[in-house]
Order: structure tokens, then C-alpha cells, then sequence
């Protein structure tokens, strides 16, 4: 009996199918759970000179997911207080405790906080100057909810964010006046 086998041009098709096949359900497996609108508010936070605030009538995604997780999971890092009085609204997710600016914690958001499954656990957190740092999960950046008193009228968390304290800047040796928003790579530690 003869087999025919794919030609060699035929064999290559059924690869990039494969290929884009699998690059697509990546990119589909996290999508937004719905929205949550700003809405017109005497709130004093949102005077305005704040931005932070979600801008009236606009909508933002809201997320219950995050990326998939890699051996170097891409992020972006975002600068917090978790102090009292800092901005983080209210004592941290997992142990109802405050955390000087001079230890090394992290928010994460929503999917990837996971259900407090990563609390009190440390993740490393590597940036492309070579250096990396461990650093405590302690609280979620809620990628769910939004835009009401509940969040202060801020804007959900986006569903790729890593928000640490003042220790894990430094540690990366990232010059301060360059912090707030970095490319980074993390992973369970
Ligand atoms: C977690 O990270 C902190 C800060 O880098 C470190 O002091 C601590 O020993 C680590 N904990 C574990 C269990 O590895």
C-alpha cells in the first residue's frame, strides 16, 4: 500500500495553521468580563487636577482575567504607597495590614492575584537592566470593579499590572526619576 504524506508545501501550511491557531487562542483567552462607566460625581477626590478619577460618560473594560502565565510573564510596573494614608485606599487584601514604603510588596491584578492564591507568597520581578528583585504579594489591583465610591471613582486595575512600593523601584535600580511605569517580566518565586 502506498502512503501518501503531505507534500512538503502542504506540511508547512498545516503548521502555520497550527501556529496562528494557538497564537490566537492565546490572545483570546482573556477578555474583558464587561464595563463600568464614570459618572458625574461631587466626590472632592476628583476635583480637576486629578486624573485619576474615571472621566464622566467615558466606559473602561473591566477584566476577571490576566495574561497567561509564562516563565516570564510580561507587566507593566506601576509605583504605590501601601502605607497608611498612602493611596492605597485602605489597609492590603491579604492580611488587613499596612506595608512600609521600605519593604518590597506588590498588588497584582485581578487574574493574577487569583483569588488571594499568590498572598504572602513572593514573586520575582526582572527588568531588562539585568536586575530582579523578590517581592511579596500583599494586596489585588482589582481589574473587576471601578468608577464607583467603593473604588475611590478610579478607573478598574488593567489585567497586566504589578504595583509595587518604593523598595522594589529601588532595588531594581531604577533612577527615581523614571519611576512610575516600567516594562517588566515576573514570575512565582
Ligand atoms: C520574600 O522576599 C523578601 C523581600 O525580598 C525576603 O526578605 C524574604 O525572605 C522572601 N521570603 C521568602 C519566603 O522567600
Amino acid at each position: 500500500m502506498k502512503i501518501n504524506f503531505p507534500s512538503k508545501a502542504s506540511f508547512l501550511f498545516l503548521v502555520f495553521l497550527f501556529l496562528t491557531n494557538c497564537l490566537n487562542i492565546e490572545a483570546q483567552t482573556c477578555r474583558p468580563s464587561g464595563g463600568v462607566k464614570g459618572e458625574k460625581t461631587t466626590s472632592s477626590h476628583c476635583n480637576e487636577e486629578d486624573d485619576l478619577c474615571c472621566v464622566p460618560g467615558k466606559v473602561y473594560p473591566t477584566y476577571k482575567c490576566s495574561p497567561p502565565l509564562s516563565s516570564h510573564t510580561k507587566a507593566y510596573l506601576t509605583l504605590n504607597s501601601f502605607e497608611k494614608g498612602g493611596d492605597g485606599n485602605g489597609p492590603s487584601k491579604c492580611d488587613n495590614q499596612y506595608h512600609s514604603d521600605y519593604t518590597p510588596v506588590v498588588a497584582l491584578s485581578t487574574g493574577w492575584f487569583n483569588h488571594k492564591s499568590r498572598c504572602l507568597h513572593n514573586i520575582t520581578i526582572s527588568c531588562n537592566n539585568g536586575r530582579s528583585v523578590e517581592a511579596m504579594v500583599v494586596d489585588e489591583c482589582d481589574s473587576s470593579m471601578g468608577c464607583d465610591k467603593d473604588n475611590d471613582y478610579q478607573p478598574p486595575c488593567a489585567n497586566n499590572i504589578v504595583v509595587a512600593s518604593m523598595a522594589v523601584w529601588k532595588a531594581l535600580g531604577i533612577p527615581m526619576t523614571q519611576w512610575g511605569w516600567l516594562d517588566i517580566t515576573w514570575s512565582d518565586a
